[in-house]
């Protein structure tokens, strides 16, 4: 049986809207962009939201808003995907890598030790869906002593007069990280993927929520921003098709990276499901950690804790005491089944390009440890118990593979 690692969910519902989109005469940010922005809001419950081409244009376009110059920090997870920190340095700042804790999550104590004068924002990561310590992070920037170390260099900046917190959500759609209370509003701003392997996908995309505090205006600071994802042009294409209405300025330096309509009716159909989908993704979830909870050699990864509840976007199973050899030959072994799995994720200083500018693993004792153990089981509604058990028997017997030839 050929198990892939993360097929895209695409029913009717998606494919129709989709043919509304190319039979409804306007293709491009149009009226179903604005409705998965509605939708995405009303689930998140952000005060407003912008839809981008990618998580990765939008995080650069929201550090280069905020003013970030090569003489400014963002600190980031070692242990993320490298999207996070190559934002930060298309942004023109320098990412700060910390170490994470064993729930994958970036570690708040050694966010605290990193903060400088020079630090701007702060990038938490929910790794695999489960959501970051919020509200130490929130308490940590708005700490006296930490707000008077910072030192505002930009507009934006000073009327923030603090340290910025975006957080990397790009797995987390869905997530709680309160009772009642999914992420997206958490901090002061939140991006998601819409990426083809997420749980809510558009293809590729990515949805800005701004949850700026006083004296910012979230809604004035949607239209910006809006704008600015258009080249910084006065009117978008929509407007512009309007008979008569062709005249336009551009007003700074902004990107070209607005969502289109016939991506977001992809998004829009899939949001509507989402409830029910994220129920089978939980169940996926649910019966691996039934399965792997009696194997003295299997970490299970993390799901709830108190009142924060994954998005259960990946399935990160760890192997204890493996090797990073030992690890990779048993997914060899998995492969033989044909079952694809995945590893989430290779820390950024172990990749070449973060290594030639100096970042060391050496650095990061944690993210070492939670990468060399670790492998990702595909999670999606489609998987049917036949297909899990066929899933779960293969990964069983590939460790035992790997042991009895050690
Ligand atoms: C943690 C994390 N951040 C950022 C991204 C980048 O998302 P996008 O592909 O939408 O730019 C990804 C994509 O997989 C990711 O896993």
């Amino acid at each position: 049986m050929k198990i892939p690692f993360s097929p895209p969910y695409i029913d009717e519902a998606v494919i129709n809207e989709v043919v509304d989109s190319l039979r409804s005469g306007w293709i491009t940010s149009g009226p179903k962009v604005k409705a998965l922005e509605e939708e995405i809001k009303v689930f998140s419950n952000a005060k407003e939201v912008l839809c981008v081409n990618s998580w990765t244009s939008g995080a650069i376009m929201m550090l280069r808003w905020l003013g970030v110059t090569a003489e400014d920090e963002v600190i980031v997870p070692a242990y993320t995907y490298s999207a996070t920190a190559l934002a930060v340095l298309h942004a023109g700042a320098k990412p700060v890598m910390v170490d994470s804790g064993e729930d994958f999550n970036i570690s708040v104590d050694a966010i605290r030790k990193a903060i400088t004068p020079r630090t701007k924002a702060i990038i938490p990561v929910d790794i695999a869906g489960f959501p970051c310590d919020y509200d130490r992070i929130m308490r940590l920037v708005n700490e006296p002593e930490i707000r008077n170390l910072f030192q505002a260099t930009s507009l934006v900046q000073e009327k923030l007069g603090r340290i910025l917190v975006m957080n990397d959500a790009a797995h987390s759609l869905g997530a709680y990280y309160s009772k009642n209370q999914r992420t997206g509003c958490e901090t002061d701003i939140a991006i998601f993927s819409l990426h083809a392997v997420k749980n809510v996908t558009t293809a590729e995309g990515g949805a800005i929520c701004l949850n700026l505090p006083e004296p910012f205006d979230n809604a004035e600071l949607y239209k910006e921003l809006r704008m600015m994802s258009l080249n910084c042009q006065t009117k978008d294409a929509f407007s512009k098709s309007k008979a008569g209405g062709w005249r336009y300025d551009i007003v700074g330096l902004g990107m070209k990276i607005n969502m289109a309509d016939v991506n977001a009716a992809i998004g829009l159909a899939q949001i509507r499901e989402y409830p029910e989908l994220l129920k089978e993704r939980k169940r996926v979830f649910n019966t691996y950690s039934k399965a792997f909870a009696d194997c003295d050699w299997a970490i299970l990864p993390p799901s709830e804790d108190g009142e924060k509840e994954s998005s259960y976007h990946i399935y990160a199973l760890r192997i204890k005491d493996f090797t990073e050899e030992q690890r990779d030959r048993m997914i060899d072994e998995i492969a033989k089944s044909e079952v694809a799995v995945n590893v989430h994720f290779i820390p950024m200083p172990m990749l070449s390009f973060f290594s030639s500018l100096g970042y060391d693993i050496k650095n990061y004792p944690q993210a070492y440890e939670n990468f060399k153990g670790e492998i990702s089981l595909p999670i999606y509604p489609q998987l049917d118990e036949e297909k899990l058990d066929f899933i779960i028997k293969a990964v069983k017997d590939a460790y035992l593979k790997v042991t009895v030839d050690r």
